[in-house]
């Protein structure tokens, strides 16, 4: 599910410039996604997929797989925090709870790689980081 599912093509390092790092499958990227419309901005809120494997500090170590459930369903973190709308949860919200619960069991399964992905950039802030734009411009 998780391949079909493409996770891996934006949470996997170098996977969004068509060069993926397999020592960070999962392991998130250090190239961001821009969030907003680069018609209207030159200097757009980036957000970097975070790392999925269960590394406490820098992934999903301190998540349980009902968070994780709550996120691909609901877009919402374990503070109830609504993740931007790059993070494809609107499509993932019709995933049966089975279907999301396989996810994120199989999420806190992989071995874990200590990874930490650059913090997210606001739109109008200066930034030197990498990324990519997808078409998706909804704020979160
Ligand atoms: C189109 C790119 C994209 C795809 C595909 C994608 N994600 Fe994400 N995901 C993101 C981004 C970007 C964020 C960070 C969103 C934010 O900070 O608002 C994120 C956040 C998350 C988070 C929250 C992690 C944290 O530490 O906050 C989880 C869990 C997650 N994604 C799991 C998945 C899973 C599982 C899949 C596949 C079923 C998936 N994602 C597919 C881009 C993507």
């Amino acid at each position: 599910m998780v391949t079909l599912l493409g996770c891996g093509t934006c949470h996997t390092d170098g996977a969004l410039t068509g060069n993926a790092n397999s020592k960070f499958l999962l392991a998130g990227s250090n190239t961001g996604i821009a969030t907003s419309n680069p018609l209207k901005s030159a200097k757009p809120g980036i957000v970097f997929p975070p790392n999925l494997t269960p590394d406490p500090t820098t992934g999903l170590g301190n998540w349980s797989e009902t968070d994780i459930v709550l996120m691909l369903r609901a877009g919402e973190d374990r503070h109830g925090i609504r993740q931007s709308a790059v993070m494809p949860w609107a499509a993932y919200a019709q995933l049966s709870d089975q279907d999301a619960r396989a996810i994120a069991h199989y999420l806190k399964r992989l071995a874990p790689v200590q990874h930490q992905v650059p913090t997210r950039v606001r739109e109008g802030q200066a930034s030197d980081k990498p990324h990519v734009y997808f078409g998706v411009y909804q704020k979160p």
